[in-house]
């Protein structure tokens, strides 16, 4: 297992979220109330990228159809997205956003 580097956690303000390009991947970092997710940026759904969503509490509405997803667990909770996002563990460190990759 590998611990990838995504970002400075003070780049990321509560309530929003930052695209990260880490290993071959496009990624989105969310904080809610201070605790870090991240999820596969692009939307199951389409061309929608969930770091440019709106961001209500703990829940993220894709910016191309207003689809809507669980941040924590990338689970659709609006439709048309039915299929999950990909969430990656996260580890805060040195004041940093880092992921677990296999
Ligand atoms: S592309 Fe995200 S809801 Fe359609």
């Amino acid at each position: 297992m590998a611990l990838i580097e995504l970002c400075n956690a003070a780049d990321v303000e509560p309530g929003t979220a930052l695209r990260v390009e880490a290993a071959d991947r496009l990624l989105a970092v969310f904080n809610i109330d201070g605790a870090f997710y991240v999820t596969a940026d692009a939307c199951s759904h389409g061309p929608g990228s969930l770091s440019a969503g709106a961001i209500e509490g703990d829940v993220v509405e894709c910016d191309f159809h207003g689809g809507c997803f669980h941040i924590p667990t990338g689970q659709p909770v609006k439709p048309p997205c039915t299929e999950p996002v990909p969430v990656f563990a996260v580890t805060l460190r040195d004041g940093k956003v880092w992921i677990e990759l296999p």
